[in-house]
């Protein structure tokens, strides 16, 4: 099943807040639902917004009541920014909204056709994204040996796209080729997206695998236990800077201090060539609730008035990545140069 689809005129989504506990799929029918979906976390992870939000775009042109196409298209046009404020750091949600009202003002017919037009755009990109993740992963696993031990940072299955995934569908398909892998999986403090939605893929897969808290990812690393570290990204600046969940950049740091290579898995809808380096990328920053809600013991963990900072994304700088891994290929440093390389 798909982590996000069209189905009987409603965008349908598995419902992410609540996993591993259970298994459910929740219905849209207004793009102000999907928008707040995309800010709670129902859906994550920068693909599977993207696609989220194009299906969004095409329940905001149904919803409208408007009887001319300038009406539509100005309806769409509000509808875009409701959708693109949802979440700030992953390009793919603009690039997706973008992309199907470019589409939306070139159709020359009907409000019918415009309607549909956008639907069937969105379901385009959506079919795209599954392709895309295909072609990346063939080119990353070629980057694993047989015996791998893997680290792993936050979702990026397919419940962070619409199916398959970027760095995780690298891991999915060295392990269908009959490499031997085994992958520690970094918990991903606040969220906990990798201990919930990682650890939850992995055992459908049957990929083994352990879960570690962020902070132990330097001493596996130090003492020679982890031969690869694979992300994903948010955004990758024209420098090959990558914005990806927080946390990346220490686990990148301790990685390049120990000689193992990282890669960052992404579609080129990832990179935004548009921003010369990663300090320009907007970073997050969500509600602190996330951080001091945790339990021990059944015992919330914090003071009843402490404080605490929540940045949902850091960067991590060139200069610590070994590979971006495209659908068109692996790009190697220089980044600045490569990475223009792989848009066709
Ligand atoms: O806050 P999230 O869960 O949306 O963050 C997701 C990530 O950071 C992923 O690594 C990223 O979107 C790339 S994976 C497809």
């Amino acid at each position: 099943m798909r982590t996000v689809f069209w189905e009987n005129n409603e965008l349908k989504m598995i419902d992410q807040r609540i996993l591993p506990s259970r298994f459910e799929v929740v219905s849209y029918r207004s793009h102000k639902e999907v928008a707040h979906a995309i800010t709670d976390m129902v859906v994550r992870g920068a693909p599977a917004i993207g696609a989220a939000a194009a299906f969004g775009l095409a329940l905001a042109g149904y919803e409208s009541a408007s009887t001319s196409t300038e009406g539509l298209l100005a309806d769409l046009g509000a509808a875009s920014a409701v959708l693109k404020a949802s979440r700030p750091t992953a390009v793919n949600l603009a690039w997706a909204v973008d992309r199907l009202m470019r589409v939306a003002r070139s159709v020359n017919g009907s409000v019918a056709d415009l309607r549909k037009s956008v639907l069937d755009e969105a379901q385009k990109l959506a079919d795209e994204d599954v392709e895309i993740n295909k072609r990346m992963a063939e080119h990353g696993a070629a980057l694993i040996n047989d015996g791998d031990t893997i680290i792993h940072h936050c979702n990026t299955g397919a419940l962070a796209t619409v199916d398959w995934g970027t760095a995780l569908g690298v891991i999915r398909t060295a392990h269908e080729q009959g490499k031997r892998i085994h992958v520690l999986v970094d918990e991903t403090r606040p969220r906990l997206q990798g201990a919930r939605l990682t650890a939850w893929e992995l055992e459908q897969y049957g990929i083994p695998y352990e879960i570690i808290s962020d902070n132990m990812s330097g001493y596996f690393l130090k003492a020679g236990k982890a031969q690869k570290v694979f992300f994903g990204a948010d955004r990758v600046a024209a420098n090959g800077d990558v914005a990806n969940k927080i946390g990346s950049y220490m686990l990148a740091l301790a990685a390049y201090d120990n000689n193992v290579p990282v890669y960052s898995v992404v579609p080129t809808s990832t990179i935004d060539l548009s921003l010369a380096h990663g300090d320009l990328i907007p970073i997050e920053e969500r509600n602190t609730d996330e951080v001091l809600g945790i339990q021990f013991h059944g015992e919330p963990v914090a003071p009843k008035n402490a404080k605490a900072r929540n940045p949902a994304f850091d960067v991590t700088p060139n200069r610590l990545l070994s590979g971006i891994v495209t659908e068109n290929g692996v790009v190697y440093p220089p980044f600045e140069i490569n990475l223009k390389k792989v848009f066709k």
